[in-house]
């Protein structure tokens, strides 16, 4: 059967019925993609994995609780025969070949009338790789083509251009907190297709550097503007870049929304009439803490964690910040942008009943090679920023939660 090669096809499955014939590791790997092509899936086993069972629990699939009988495959138009009974798997086969049932089997593949491919999926596609020779059958060499292929779309190493017209607009991205492998999937594929990148000093400026020579990357920093004029000034810049029918990414640090003004540029790409897609990104207030070894919340330590900027002072009559409020909660204080003010946030919140001796952490630079982790407490971080030079940007945690891990400071 193995000397041709599989013919490869997409069976559309919606409403149809396909039979699984086992509950084990085998049917809790497929399950979930034949659900997800709308398949009406029975599965014949005494027995199913927890997941399996769940998957039961759930009505998504009707679980027959018995071993596979002569006529279970009856209305079928596929099948999965994975059971561990060497004899229930080949009588159910042999009914496969009887009644014309296309029909995988986990224990033989030599003798199975189909071949589950390595699948995986990217920008819209599907990409299915089988091997050409059951005899010769590498299942890890397969799946290791489908990740090449898979990561190679999503990250942009792999350029397939769309022929479809492109709607050009501008796509807002959360870079992630600097380490470029920490942007998300989306967001690595639209700057991979970007015509125009507009980029914040913060984020993961390396990827800047893997863009090909035809991008325009413009330094957001470096727009002119006059005073209190840089939002304006870079929306502009987004709005005339995307009407001149360019693909514009607008890189920014963290997550978009966090500190990040995203919604300003979305409110005025709106009213430009310029479409715009917003794509998370990880902020560095959660990101950086953990990459220095301190989790935001910690069972019987933490149950909430408070993200607060500290660009104003306590005593700023611009400052939104209830700190006072802050200083009564209990749990984790993560502050941004507060280096130069925290002798003066730390003064308030010891001022309001927060304990002197509460551990702070400001790590500077946190998931770059640059990284930096210097220890505090509320009564000595005005002194320790002082004479460990602490510069932004940097992430400051106020909390017993920076006691309790291993720092892993690089
Ligand atoms: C304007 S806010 C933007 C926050 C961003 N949108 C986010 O979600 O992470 C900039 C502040 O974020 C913090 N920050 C961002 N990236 C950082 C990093 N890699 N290390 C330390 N702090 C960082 C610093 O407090 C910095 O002053």
């Amino acid at each position: 059967m193995a000397e041709h090669p599989a013919y490869p096809v997409g069976l559309r499955l919606t409403g149809r019925r396909v039979v699984v014939v086992g509950g084990g590791q085998v049917a809790q790997r497929r399950l979930p993609a034949l659900l997800a092509a709308g398949a009406d899936v029975v599965l014949v086993s005494p027995e199913a994995t927890p997941s399996v069972e769940a998957m039961a629990d759930a009505g998504e699939i009707t679980w027959q609780r018995r071993p596979y009988a002569e006529g279970d495959l009856a209305g079928a138009w596929y099948a999965l025969v994975a059971s561990d009974d060497a004899e229930a798997n080949a009588r159910a086969s042999a009914e496969a070949e009887r009644e014309r049932v296309w029909c995988v089997r986990s224990d033989d593949a030599d003798r199975a009338t189909a071949w589950t491919p390595a699948t995986g999926q990217s920008e819209g596609v599907t990409v299915a790789v089988l091997t050409t020779d059951a005899r010769g059958r590498d299942p890890r060499h397969t799946a290791a083509v489908r990740d090449a292929v898979v990561e190679g779309l999503r990250d942009g190493t792999l350029v397939a251009p769309h022929h479809r017209t492109r709607t050009p607009g501008v796509a807002l991205v959360g870079g992630g907190p600097g380490d470029p492998d920490l942007i998300t999937v989306r967001g690595r594929r639209l700057l991979a297709e970007a015509d125009v990148v507009i980029a914040d000093r913060l984020g993961p400026r390396d990827l800047l550097a893997e863009l090909p020579p035809h991008v325009e990357v413009i330094d957001a920093a470096k727009i002119p503007y006059g005073r209190y004029m840089a939002q304006e000034a870079i929306n502009n810049a987004l709005i005339e870049h995307a009407r001149k029918g360019r693909s514009v990414v607008r890189l920014k640090g963290g997550d978009p929304y966090v500190f990040g003004r995203g919604m300003e540029e979305v409110q005025a790409l709106a009213e430009a009439g310029i479409p715009c897609t917003v794509v998370p990104g990880i902020s560095s207030s959660i990101s950086v803490p953990g990459a220095a070894g301190i989790p935001v919340t910690h069972r019987g330590v933490a149950h909430e964690f408070t993200v607060v900027s500290g660009h104003v002072a306590p005593d700023d009559e611009r400052s939104l910040v209830d700190w006072p409020s802050l200083a009564r909660l209990t749990g984790t204080l993560v502050i941004l942008m507060g280096v130069d003010k925290m002798g003066r946030i730390a003064e308030t919140l010891i001022a309001h009943g927060r304990s002197p001796d509460t551990p702070v952490a400001l790590v500077q630079e946190g998931t770059t090679a640059a990284q930096r982790r210097v220890d505090a407490t509320l009564a000595t971080v005005a002194e320790t920023v002082r004479a460990e030079d602490v510069r932004p940007p940097a992430v400051i945690v106020v909390g017993e939660v920076v006691a309790v891990g291993t720092p892993t400071d690089r």
